[in-house]
């Protein structure tokens, strides 16, 4: 009897909560366990540091509305923290992972299970660790599918391939940055840029280290592409054939065509791939190759991979692809910021009814910061590397260069109410020293040094203005937003104009990201609702540029509303 009885409760409680219960999704349960791993590339062995013996590590996928738990297990002398890049987390902020920033690290020995559902997000982001430069080898996929029977708003793929661009160094790239930052030069280059961790047949003994695409004739592909260089933007390209950008960023975009995508570190696009009809008797390179405007030395090297043809099986064993000829493409010239400008311009969300652009129309609080490089003096009995042999390089944000704390985090001080030790919050919302930004730089470049932020009520519309400086030189910065997606809605070369420039400000259907460049020598102007509450830090993805300090962090306040809270800590929460 009591089967019946608890059949016709779960009927009813179906018929009831059926609709809401299959969109509010499942769980899905994951282990990353942290460990070393031989690996070999370029004729060198060389230890890394992986996630589950993987390089690049394992690919997560949910759909949206799923709630994820993914427990991290560390077993290497590092401490380490895993960030979900992209990912809103909406009250969630313990599970965001900046080290320091969110929560303190966790350490050799320790988990901390990452538990965060996917609330309005569909599309390709990505993970990766976020403490010092371990994210050189620590990064993987993480994919949101649409809810189940929701169509994507272009024609469904036949097949969906993530393809990963990173940044390899023979030398250990923890030891690279520390190496900078104590002797104020720019960090040593490195030595290959990668496909899914390979090199490619351009680079020494690395042929075997390929990354290969095997496709069929007439059949439509997601490619899933996400930066995941350290500190380099790239070019991307595939012979002969013509890719449609529909999302960056986890956010559909107007589908366009593009032969040439541009990603800044951090950044993803997905692009449909159309094969050709028939067999081309041909294969085809794709290279990515960086797009560089600084004055430092970088990696210039091109990363190939091949796009095969399957080939049907024919009588005529003669024709291998072995002998077929492979098509090159070409890139840009590495320095290109017009066509940078002009591929960044083409960006526009869907904004219709099923996916609307809710851009922020009135604006509570304006912010403007110049974002760019500076020095900090050589320490007195040292001799220096940076840009003269009595400074060090540095970067900030309106001047003040961003140190973090390394015995709390953050959050951590703000939620227990200890945060007058840690952290102060008159983060200046304007320069405090304006100067003409893209002209002849100041004779003073020096930065000054800080833990300091902005706190903005629950709910603030926001707009800000990144104006990139020319100290030290001209170069992008791929600002990326932690928790939130942000609208693009101006940008320009040259200094910002408040009274000209927003009247050609985009309110209609400008791109939504949470990465976004700001362009060399140039302006963007972005727009978000402040509605998570939490500590979100905000940085430019170089990773170089970062170390030096090019970062600040956001303090969103509790609203009045249960819902609009932050909740406690959970109960594993790495301790410090
Ligand atoms: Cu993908 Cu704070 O980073």
């Amino acid at each position: 009897m009591w089967v019946l009885h608890y059949l016709l409760v779960t009927f009813l409680i179906t018929i009831t909560y059926g609709i809401d219960a299959a969109s509010a999704g499942i769980t899905r349960h994951y282990t990353f366990h942290i460990q070393l791993k031989n690996i070999t590339r370029l004729c060198k062995t060389k230890t890394i540091v992986a996630v589950n013996g993987k390089f690049p590590g394992p690919k997560v996928t949910a759909r949206e509305g799923d709630n994820l738990q993914i427990k991290v297990v560390n077993h290497v002398s590092n401490n380490i923290s895993i960030h979900w890049h992209g990912i809103r987390q909406l009250r969630s902020g313990w599970a965001d992972g900046p080290s320091y920033v969110t929560q303190c690290p966790i350490q050799t020995g320790q988990s901390y299970v990452y538990n965060f559902t996917i609330i309005g997000q569909r599309g390709t982001l990505w993970w990766h660790a976020h403490i010092q430069w371990m994210r050189a080898t620590v990064y993987g996929p993480l994919i949101i599918l649409p809810k189940l029977h929701q169509p994507y708003p272009f024609p469904k793929p036949y097949k969906q391939i993530p393809i990963i661009f990173g940044e390899w160094f023979n030398a250990d790239p923890q030891a690279v940055v520390q190496q900078a930052l104590q002797t104020g030069a720019g960090p040593n280059a490195s030595d290959a840029h990668t496909f899914n961790g390979l090199p490619g047949p351009l680079y020494n003994c690395s042929t075997k280290e390929t990354y290969k695409l095997v496709v069929k004739t007439g059949k439509t592909y997601l490619l899933q592409l996400i930066n995941a260089a350290l500190d380099d933007e790239l070019f991307f390209i595939i012979a002969n054939h013509t890719l449609t950008v529909v999302e960056a960023d986890a956010s559909y975009v107007k589908p366009f065509q593009t032969n040439i995508v541009l990603l800044g570190p951090g950044q993803t696009t997905n692009v449909l791939l159309k094969t050709k009809p028939i067999y081309p008797n041909a294969t085809f390179y794709m290279l990515a190759r960086p797009y560089f405007t600084g004055q430092g030395t970088i990696d210039n090297t091109t990363v190939a991979g091949i796009l095969k043809y399957h080939h049907k099986p024919t009588s005529n064993h003669f024709n291998s692809s072995k002998n077929l000829p492979v098509i090159k493409p070409s890139l840009p010239p590495i320095n290109s910021t017009s066509y940078a400008a002009n591929f960044t311009k083409m960006f526009r969300s869907l904004a219709n009814s099923r996916f609307p652009a809710n851009v922020p129309k009135i604006v509570d609080k304006k912010f403007f910061f110049t974002v760019g490089l500076g020095t900090n003096p050589c320490p007195k009995n040292q001799t220096c590397q940076g840009p003269t042999n009595t400074t060090k390089f540095a970067a900030a944000i309106n001047n003040v260069s961003f140190i973090l704390p390394n015995t709390t985090s953050l959050l951590q001080s703000y939620f227990s109410g200890m945060s007058k030790k840690v952290f102060t919050t008159n983060f200046p919302s304007t320069p405090v020293f304006p100067f003409n930004y893209t002209g002849v730089p100041p004779n003073n470049t020096m930065v000054s040094r800080g833990t300091k932020v902005v706190v903005l009520k629950y709910n603030t519309t926001v707009e800000l203005v990144l104006q990139g400086t020319s100290i030290l030189g001209i170069e992008t910065h791929p600002i990326h937003l932690h928790g939130y997606n942000f609208y693009v809605v101006g940008q320009g070369f040259g200094n910002f104009d408040p009274t000209r420039d927003p009247k050609q400000y985009n309110l209609v259907d400008p791109v939504e990201r949470n990465t976004i460049n700001v362009p060399s020598g140039g302006w963007v102007a972005i727009r978000f609702l402040a509605d998570n509450p939490g500590v979100w830090f905000m940085h430019c993805h170089i990773e170089i540029h970062l170390s030096w300090g090019l970062t600040m962090a956001w303090v969103v306040l509790d609203g009045d509303l249960p819902n609009q809270k932050l909740p406690p800590p959970p109960s594993d929460f790495p301790k410090c």
